[in-house]
């Protein structure tokens, strides 16, 4: 049986179409989203929002010329939205923390965090405090920021519909392309020196290659994202009684790559 609200969706479907097809669920709320720079998702899903009249829209990203330019396009599209920029560097726990403190004074409650910035690097890079750049990024950094913010949510969740409140985690049908290494999530052992549940399975060619010093960014990447829907089942796990739920989804990617995995 299809739990789909909208089946006769397809790709086609425009952001703004779906935003519209759910104005009640986005007016009046209060949305954190992170990773917001043009011709992102992250704007896109931005401008989206911005149509149906949140209350407060709050971006969060590294680059400040490119936040602001996604305030200007969200300002001049729709010139009643409240837009507030923090600055957050999802490789340092330090600026986490900062970026926390600052959306804590801004707002008591929070009724949508979507944990939208990734990055995708077939060379080894590594967050301020020695965690591997992906899964510290993309995972530790967003596990970080959401769960500092949980007094805002569970404010905006104790006054709010069951399931309104939400957490978004951008994860990716390259998930696929490996498990969480538990045992070694910096990715500093081989395959076979790990325990073989953690191991991943046969790559696909586009994927097999790693750089030179061994580090596969690919597997990296996969193993973040498995790491962002297991956010998503922990949230629900933990919190989904106090009115909080959690939401992984994969955004869709071009025809090509999507085959690839
Ligand atoms: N595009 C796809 O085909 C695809 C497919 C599957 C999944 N996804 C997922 O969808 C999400 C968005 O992807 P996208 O294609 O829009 O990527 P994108 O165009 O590269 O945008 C990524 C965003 O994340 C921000 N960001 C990167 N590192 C950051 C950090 N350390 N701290 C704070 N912000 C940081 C970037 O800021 P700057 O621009 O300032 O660097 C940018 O705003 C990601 O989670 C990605 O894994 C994308």
């Amino acid at each position: 049986m299809s739990t789909l609200t909208h089946p006769e969706w397809n790709e086609k479907m425009g952001g703004r179409e779906v935003a519209k097809a759910f104005a009640e669920q986005i007016h009046g709320k209060n949305v954190l989203i992170t990773g917001v720079s043009p011709e992102s998702i992250g704007s896109s899903i931005a401008l989206s929002i911005a149509s149906q009249n949140p209350a407060l829209l709050i971006f969060a990203s590294r680059t400040k010329s490119k936040l602001e330019e996604v305030v200007k396009s969200i300002q001049d599209a729709y010139p009643d939205v409240i837009v507030k920029v923090v600055l957050l560097d999802l490789m340092s726990q330090e600026s986490v923390k900062v970026a926390a403190k600052e959306v804590s004074q801004m707002t008591s409650r929070l009724d949508l965090i979507i944990n939208n910035a990734g990055i995708m690097t077939t060379a080894r890079q590594t967050t301020k405090e020695g965690l591997e750049g992906q899964f510290g990024a993309n995972h530790i950094g967003h596990f970080l920021l959401t769960e500092l913010l949980m007094p805002q949510l569970l404010a905006s969740a104790s006054s709010s519909d069951e399931g309104a409140t939400r957490v978004i985690n951008l994860t990716s049908a390259g998930h696929r392309l490996s498990p969480v290494r538990f045992s070694d999530y910096n990715w500093e052992k081989s395959n076979d020196e790990i325990p073989e549940e953690e191991r991943h399975a046969q790559l696909p060619p586009k994927f097999a290659k790693g750089a030179d010093d061994g580090y596969n960014g690919w597997l990296a990447y996969g193993q973040a994202k498995t790491a962002n829907m297991l956010f998503s089942v922990g949230l629900n796990e933990k919190y989904r009684g106090k009115g909080v739920r959690s939401y992984a989804v994969h955004p869709g990617c071009e025809y090509p790559a999507a085959q690839a995995f």
